[in-house]
């Protein structure tokens, strides 16, 4: 029934809402649907939300609004997934009447089964039942956005509550997947041609193999003597969770990258216990300062909210500190918003827009000139590069260093897909420029 049906996927949000696309449009090529080229060509429009911050709500109802159109003039089905289809349920058919189905992460696997009774009964339904078990969802190598570089879902949900967030209302409680299976797909991306794999869950560090216990300094060394696999990443990791352990397998074998994403989110001790984080500035530089010790060459990444409530100036000259000290390789910075079921929504959000608004001018500024330094200094420096294709501009090609640094180059040959040496020639803010080095 899906057979030759035409589906448009369109994904907001994080690197899991990108994997989970993969894994539905793997579901849908098994039943014989076919990518459409444009939205406006589709059978089928499906649309995986992010609900983390309030603009991302926004811009997801104001798509959503403009979808309804298509849906008189052509019938097209509509179906919302993702994390905003797991709060909102039934208030998103309320507002959207014209959507066919909603449903969230935990229910994916049902997804081609209800197209199928959608259209035998003309039925809405709503999908958004949790699962306590793992649920595997193999991925076709076509449906992957990538042929080099393969996310793999390792966990999903989280355990930690902090007090802004809400993925554990979206994403439920934290669930394994058994190592067996990760080394599974893993060693088939290897063979398949993929360079890098990047683990991914909400939470990596409490990743615990539901057969055997091992954690994830154990699943790294496995995965990393998978043989033809270059790089190997990992995120999200929470500071709390991060272990000496860790730090050591980051440094003992090789393939893994010494980057790392090390979400920080305030420099002040007072707004961190507000949001729950369970650490202090304090250990985390002590953590900094381990990973620097032991990989005198890490990239570290991080990120950070704004206008928490109660967050004074100096709150906010403290997360500004520590960014100075740090030298973040990259930062991703958000003004706080309230969000559903959280325990800071009970907070007074009392942060004026225009003060959270003036704070990220400043912290994104002293970060662009940070970033700028940075890549200025690897100038004149030759640097493996895994090359992801042609550059959008001109005829360059793209990659990112082991850091995760954007990198364009030149080269007289095609290298899309390989990993190459390429000789840094130029720098600015957000990327380095070179040629490869043949
Ligand atoms: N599991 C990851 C990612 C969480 S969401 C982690 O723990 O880091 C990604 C980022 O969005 C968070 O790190 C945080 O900086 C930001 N964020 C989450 N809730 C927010 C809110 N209510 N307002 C503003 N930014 C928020
Ligand atoms: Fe959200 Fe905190 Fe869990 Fe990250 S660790 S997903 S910020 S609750
Ligand atoms: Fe957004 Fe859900 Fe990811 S809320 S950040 S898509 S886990």
């Amino acid at each position: 029934m899906l057979k030759g049906k035409r589906f448009y996927l369109h994904t907001f949000g994080c690197q899991m809402n990108v994997n989970d696309s993969e894994h539905v449009a793997s579901l849908l090529l098994k039943e014989g649907a076919v990518p459409a080229v444009s939205p406006d060509k589709s059978d089928l429009i499906i649309i995986n939300t992010c609900a983390v911050r309030e603009k991302s709500v926004k811009k997801l109802f104001s798509y959503l609004g403009r979808l309804k159109q298509q849906k008189e003039r052509q019938g097209t089905l509509i179906v919302c997934l993702g994390c905003v289809a797991q709060l909102y349920r039934e208030k998103l058919l309320k507002k959207f009447p014209y959507l066919d189905l909603v449903v969230g992460p935990p229910q994916y696997q049902s997804l081609p089964a209800a197209l199928k009774a959608l259209e035998l009964e003309q039925q809405k339904k709503i999908l958004t039942g949790w699962e306590r078990r793992w649920v595997e969802l193999p991925i076709k190598d076509e449906a992957r956005e990538s042929q080099v570089s393969a996310y793999v879902t390792i966990m999903e949900g989280c355990n930690n509550f902090c007090s802004y967030c809400v993925v554990p209302f979206t994403r439920g409680r934290e669930r394994y997947r058994p190592m067996s299976s990760i080394l599974t797909e893993v060693k088939d991306l290897a063979t398949a041609g993929y360079l890098e794999i990047q683990l991914l869950g909400q939470n990596v560090n409490s990743y615990q193999d539901p057969e055997t216990g091992h954690r994830l300094p154990e699943l790294l060394k496995r995965i990393s003597e998978v043989e033809g696999l270059e790089w190997i990443r990992f995120l999200t990791s929470h500071p709390k969770d991060f272990t000496l352990e860790l730090a050591e397998a980051m440094a003992t074998y090789p393939k893994i990258c010494h980057q790392l994403h090390l979400p920080l989110q305030s420099g002040s001790n007072r707004i961190l216990k507000k949001m729950n984080r369970g650490y202090t500035r304090e250990e985390y530089l002590d953590k900094i300062n381990l990973l620097k010790s032991r990989l005198p060459d890490i990239s570290l990444s991080t990120d950070l909210i704004v206008g928490f409530p109660t967050e004074t100036e100096d709150d906010f000259q403290q997360t500004l500190e520590l960014v100075e000290k740090i030298q973040f390789t990259n930062i991703f910075s958000f003004r706080y918003s309230p969000r559903p079921l959280t325990a800071a929504a009970k907070m007074k959000d009392d942060v004026p827009e225009e003060v959270k608004i003036d704070r990220l001018i400043r912290l994104q500024s002293r970060q662009k000139e940070i970033q700028t330094a940075l890549h200025r200094k690897l100038v004149g420096k030759t640097v493996r590069v895994l090359c992801l294709g042609r550059s959008k501009r001109g005829n360059l090609f793209c990659g990112r260093n082991e850091g995760y640094q954007v990198v364009n180059f030149s080269s007289n040959t095609d290298v899309a897909g390989k990993m190459i040496q390429v000789k840094i020639t130029g720098s600015g803010p957000y990327s380095l420029q070179g040629e490869a080095v043949i």
